[in-house]
């Protein structure tokens, strides 16, 4: 099989998907804006050949470019696991006629609106919701739909610009602040748990499923810079608290007619048990997630993924023996990482338990905390 894979190697997991291709026997072209030399180890490895456009974000010129590939070799799918560039991939596919998600197909795996509503038509729970491109326009959806509420941008991520207001006095100062932003969704705002639901899928049906629990909540870990977010793949699927959200996991996919790759939706939890639908995206979940639940099942997801969506199967063994947790500790201070502390305490009490340390070296500059 001859796939065409876009960004091979950024973010940084690609690789590992890229190299998932290989292993599963398929021939990978990568087509990607970073320089050959920059492309990471696994990929580079992985890729029969390179093709580097100047931006990925230049739809016509990536098009260009694959149809000068479909000249000389036969394309059997064209596959992008990074949503700024999931829109792109089906233009691709329409263009060539491959399988697989297409515009009208992706469309509400990117816009929260038009999920949503693909959701209320499936008689599904989503918050209430009311999209606006115009300050008018939030003010009315705002009074329709009563406070707490939530101001986000429609194709966001990472809880980029997302914003909750308690009162009209709190959305009055929300509104400059998400001025620079062309769609905005309101959202009654749910309080609640924050859950995963990860699948990986071919043919229509779930081959592989996850639920991860977000610890504290996206919304909180962005507006306090000392919390460590903790993100853990849960080992007990069949935990009675997690069937109602299995079971939206699975309707939300049935309703979008998702059929074959990595999805990554997100739910919450009331206080009452109620379940209510966050957002869905048709690829895996970033932040090292993918390798949270590689820990917790003894599974290679990234060949996993490759395997399912090229033959159609997923025949390595999920065992589930462990919770896999991630901690996220941020740095203090600004700048560059001076050194770190603490850290042999903790290995001294839990080493035994502990996969991996992924830790900046010292000398490189801090993360920006904001951005995940
Ligand atoms: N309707 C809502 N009610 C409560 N919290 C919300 C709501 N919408 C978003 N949030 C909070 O904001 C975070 C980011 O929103 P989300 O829709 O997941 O967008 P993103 O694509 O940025 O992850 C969520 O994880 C959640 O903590
Ligand atoms: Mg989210």
């Amino acid at each position: 099989m001859n796939v065409v894979m876009i960004s091979p190697g950024y973010p940084v997991e690609m690789a590992y998907f890229t190299q998932g291709l290989a292993a599963a026997g398929a021939t990978v072209i990568g087509v990607g804006d970073q320089a050959p030399t920059a492309v990471p180890q696994p990929a580079r490895e992985a890729l029969a050949h390179y093709m580097q456009v100047h931006s990925l974000a230049d739809g016509d010129a990536v098009a260009a470019a694959v149809r000068a590939i479909a000249r000389h070799v036969h394309l059997d799918l064209v596959e992008c696991l990074w949503e700024p560039y999931m829109l792109l991939a089906a233009r691709l596919r329409e263009e060539l006629g491959l399988p697989g998600l297409t515009i009208r197909q992706t469309m509400p795996f990117r816009d929260k609106e038009l999920m949503k509503a693909v959701l209320d038509e499936a008689g599904l729970r989503t918050p209430g919701h009311h999209s606006s491109d115009t300050v008018a326009g939030v003010w009315a959806a705002a009074e329709r739909l009563g406070y707490p509420l939530i101001v986000k941008p429609i194709a966001g991520a990472g809880s980029a610009d997302t914003y909750r207001a308690d009162s009209p006095a709190d959305l009055d100062a929300i509104l400059p602040m998400v001025r620079h932003v062309p769609q905005v969704i309101v959202e009654e705002f749910i309080d609640g748990e924050e859950f995963t639901y990860d699948t990986v899928c071919a043919g229509g049906q779930v081959l592989f499923e996850n639920i991860c629990w977000y610890r504290p909540r996206p919304l909180l870990t962005k507006l306090h810079e000392w919390m460590s977010p903790v993100i853990v793949s849960l080992r007990d699927l069949d935990a009675p608290d997690l069937q109602p959200g299995r079971a939206l996991g699975a309707a939300t996919l049935k309703a979008l007619g998702f059929r074959d790759g990595f999805t990554h939706m997100e739910w919450y939890r009331k206080a009452d048990g109620e379940v209510v639908f966050g957002e869905i995206g048709a690829r895996p979940p970033g932040g090292r997630m993918v390798d949270a639940m590689n820990y917790a099942t003894d599974a290679d997801l990234f060949a996993g993924w490759a395997e399912a969506i090229t033959r159609g199967r997923m025949s390595q063994p999920v065992q589930r023996h462990y919770n896999a947790g991630i901690i996220f500790k941020r740095a203090e201070g600004a700048g560059r990482i001076t050194g770190y502390s603490g850290l042999d305490r903790l290995m001294a009490e839990f080493g035994e338990y502990v996969a991996a340390i992924d830790l900046l070296p010292v000398g490189a500059p801090r993360r920006d905390w904001r951005a995940r």
